[in-house]
């Protein structure tokens, strides 16, 4: 993470946090690869047998390891009534090393279950917990069918790693060193395990941002992480501070953060392909940047302000996004939009009736200051269409407290207003690993989100995630548009498979892996 400012809190900058797991391939053998002194961990896949009560199958490497180490493999998964399942592991010590391997300490048995890549994506994630502090593990479940195990394992792996710590003490767990994906050809497979690489280190980047404390996340030091990410990819950046906002009518987002200590910002970042032309298309993405909400002077009980901090996560995730779009060679222009607020409390709150103009012109009566992504996603939406030229937009929000009540904690939901659109982010969601569910724009709400005295309410009530759709889809006119409602899946209660308990960085795997694609836009238009 670059360097960072001081607040008046007396907090310090954020201290260097723990680094994922460096992951490299090798042809050899598990036991021989190359150049790796000190292999402490070998893991290998266990397959389940063919019908009920079948054995057990060990995959690439087993029966050297076996050999070498003088151990019946499958007796001891077996007095072990180990099954195969996806994500199951089953720890040999080996307190003697191996034969010219001396460092060697456990050899792992990985169950690999149906292989579905939600299988090694399981599989990836239950080996990264159980090789935290090592220094360095050879493996070859993704050996075992590599065009479909090799990037959600790595995917898993990294992000079943993930950490944050702010500590006066080093971290209690720091994930393993090196990973050496062991007898895949490095020529064959680089550009594989690039891409997976990006794919994971960019949920691994919206988790940190989603978990730094808002005392220092407010919305000028996540500007600067937005600068530092651009600096670093390459990437075109522009920031208006609140000056800057006032003067070009962003009345949304200065509204919702008039309030705090700390001024609104609103960052723009732009990616284009190496071959760009003047015919290339772009799309507009937007996250809501809210660096704390405590619902406003509409305040929220204690209990659901706890969160609070992650209400960037789709900022988070866009950020995130645009930093992987090189290394996934994303074929489209790509432009980001993140506007950042705190929904604070203070003597100069937005009040219940107070209207609001976003950019364009567009107004909005705040009869509940805690929708607040809305209104500063509107302004963000409104600009997006008027002055980039997108072919289409993607939003991405914990907009609403009702989509988690409506798909629980995971899985996405998300609205669209083209088909074309909408299966090719279902489509994303699924291959990723981050399922999105489409809900309905359904027009008749519409009456809920009249106001008496402005364009729209911001605070209509139920259905809270329909309405609020609607209430931002007036902002995008007729541009093909999909708008992702991430907050039931923003937060993961506990850890589970690739997820860690707290922030998920959820949407940076489904828009990398649509941007990613061949061609995201075919026959959207
Ligand atoms: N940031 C919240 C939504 C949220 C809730 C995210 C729970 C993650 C977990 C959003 O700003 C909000 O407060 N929405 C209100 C809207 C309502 C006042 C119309 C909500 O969902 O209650
Ligand atoms: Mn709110
Ligand atoms: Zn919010």
């Amino acid at each position: 993470m670059p360097p960072t400012s001081t607040d008046r809190t007396g907090s310090t900058d954020l201290p260097i946090q723990v680094s994922p797991p460096q992951l490299t391939l090798s042809g050899a053998r598990p036991l021989v690869v190359d150049g790796v002194d000190g292999l402490e961990v070998v893991a290998l896949p266990v397959v389940p047998g063919e019908g009920d009560g079948a054995a057990l199958v060990l995959g690439p490497g087993a029966d050297e390891v076996g050999e070498q180490l003088g151990l019946d493999l499958l007796g001891l998964l077996d007095s072990e009534r180990a099954t195969g399942k996806a994500g199951e592991v089953v720890t040999l010590p080996v307190p003697q090393g191996a034969p010219g391997r001396s460092a060697l300490r456990r050899v792992l048995l990985v169950g690999v279950g149906e292989q579905r890549p939600a299988d090694f994506r399981k599989a990836g994630a239950a080996l990264g917990r159980a090789v935290k502090d090592v220094t360095t593990v050879a493996t070859t479940v993704p050996a075992l069918d590599p065009d479909t195990a090799l990037e959600p394992f790595v995917v898993g792996l990294v992000l079943g790693s993930f950490g944050f710590s702010w500590r006066a003490a080093p971290p209690e767990h720091v994930p393993a060193g090196r990973v050496v994906l062991a007898a895949l050809d490095p020529g064959a497979y680089d550009a594989a395990l690039r891409r997976a690489v990006a794919l994971a280190g960019a949920g691994w980047r919206a988790r940190t941002l989603a978990t730094v404390p808002s005392n220092l996340k407010n919305p000028a030091w996540l500007a600067e992480q937005a600068r530092a990410i651009a600096d670093d990819a390459g990437l075109g950046f522009r920031v208006w501070d609140e000056q800057q906002l006032a003067a070009e009518g962003f009345g949304g987002i200065l509204g919702v953060g008039q309030a705090s200590a700390t001024p609104p910002r609103l960052v723009q970042l732009e990616y284009a392909p190496r071959r760009a032309g003047r015919r290339t298309p772009t799309v507009v993405l937007v996250g809501k940047g809210i660096t704390f909400d405590t619902g406003g002077l509409s305040i929220k009980p204690a209990e659901a302000m706890s969160n609070m901090k992650r209400d960037m996560t789709g900022g988070a995730v866009v950020l995130a996004t645009m930093a992987a779009l090189a290394e996934v060679g994303c074929p489209v222009r790509v432009v980001g939009l993140v506007p950042m607020a705190e929904n604070a409390v203070s003597g100069n709150s937005l009040r219940p009736g107070d209207v609001v103009r976003h950019w364009g012109g567009r107004t909005s009566e705040i009869t509940n200051t805690d929708a607040e992504g809305r209104v500063v996603m509107a302004d963000a939406l409104a600009y997006a269409v008027s002055e980039l030229e997108p072919a289409v937009v993607v939003d991405v929000a914990t907009l609403t407290g009702a989509m988690k009540v409506a798909l629980g904690q995971q899985v996405g939901g998300f609205f669209a207003n083209r088909e074309t659109l909408s299966a090719a982010i279902a489509a994303a969601g699924e291959a990723s690993g981050e399922p999105l569910w489409r809900m309905p724009l359904h027009a008749a709400y519409e009456e809920k989100i009249a106001s008496k005295v402005a364009d729209a309410d911001n605070g209509a009530g139920g259905p809270g995630a329909i309405t609020a759709a609607l209430f931002l889809q007036h902002f995008v006119g007729d541009v093909p548009w999909a708008h992702l409602d991430v907050a039931s899946v923003g937060d993961a209660p506990a850890d589970r498979d690739e997820w860690t308990a707290g922030p998920t960085g959820f949407g940076a795997r489904a828009l990398l892996t649509w941007l990613g694609g061949d061609a995201p836009l075919d026959g959207i238009g």
